[in-house]
């Protein structure tokens, strides 16, 4: 069954690496037969938010936005790409997030975190993990961490390296982990209409 899977990132930095890391995914994700998107919020270019989508009257949101809402509500599963500033989260990837809510709700999300250092970002995603719940995801306990995403892909975007070996070998079972609740999720919501 091919699942529609959007990928979130969020790096607004010129000289941005987790942008790597979220393109391989997407690849690795179609690779196993799924509709990956990448959604990057540079691309998708929303200015600071000021209000939730279920905020704007209907066709008064941004275009970018409400087109970004019905692909949300679209997908069957999400995956969140992130870097960590100073011990927490991305703004750019934050804001991105933000404003969309019942979009969300009755999906998984998986998180995939990187970082310069050794560390592969896991207090970012660990912070990710309660947002995404209050935004009314169910968030797998499978997460990627690559550590020195500087030297874990070749010129081509592929893994290399120990690092990027690393992450070759953990993302079978990381995805697998969101292939099973995303059909457990939908079979859910074709048994049972949600309860709110
Ligand atoms: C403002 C800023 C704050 C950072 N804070 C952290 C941090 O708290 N922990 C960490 O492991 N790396 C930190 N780093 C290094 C990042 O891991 C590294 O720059 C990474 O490539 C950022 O992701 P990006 O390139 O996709 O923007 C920080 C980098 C920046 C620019």
């Amino acid at each position: 069954m091919a699942r529609d899977i959007l990928v979130f990132y969020g790096s607004y930095r010129r000289d941005r690496q987790g942008i790597k890391l979220a393109r391989w995914i997407v690849e690795a994700l179609q690779a196993r037969g799924n509709n990956a998107e990448l959604i990057d919020a540079k691309i998708v270019d929303l200015p600071i938010l000021d209000r939730r989508f279920s905020d704007y009257k209907p066709g008064e949101a941004p275009p970018a936005m409400a087109e970004l809402a019905e692909r949300i509500a679209a997908a069957d599963g999400f995956v969140f790409v992130t870097g960590e500033y100073n011990g927490g989260l991305q703004p750019g990837l934050k804001n991105l997030t933000d404003h969309f809510l019942e979009q969300y709700y009755w999906r998984p999300a998986a998180i995939a975190s990187y970082s310069a250092g050794p560390f592969a970002g896991i207090k970012a995603a660990t912070a990710w993990r309660g947002t995404l719940a209050v935004l009314g995801m169910i968030v797998t306990s499978t997460s990627l961490s690559l550590a020195r995403i500087g030297g874990a892909f070749d010129a081509d975007g592929k893994p290399a390296g120990e690092d990027g070996g690393r992450l070759e070998k953990a993302f079978p079972r990381f995805a697998d982990d969101l292939a099973w609740w995303i059909d457990a999720a939908s079979g859910q919501r074709e048994r049972q209409a949600p309860p709110f």
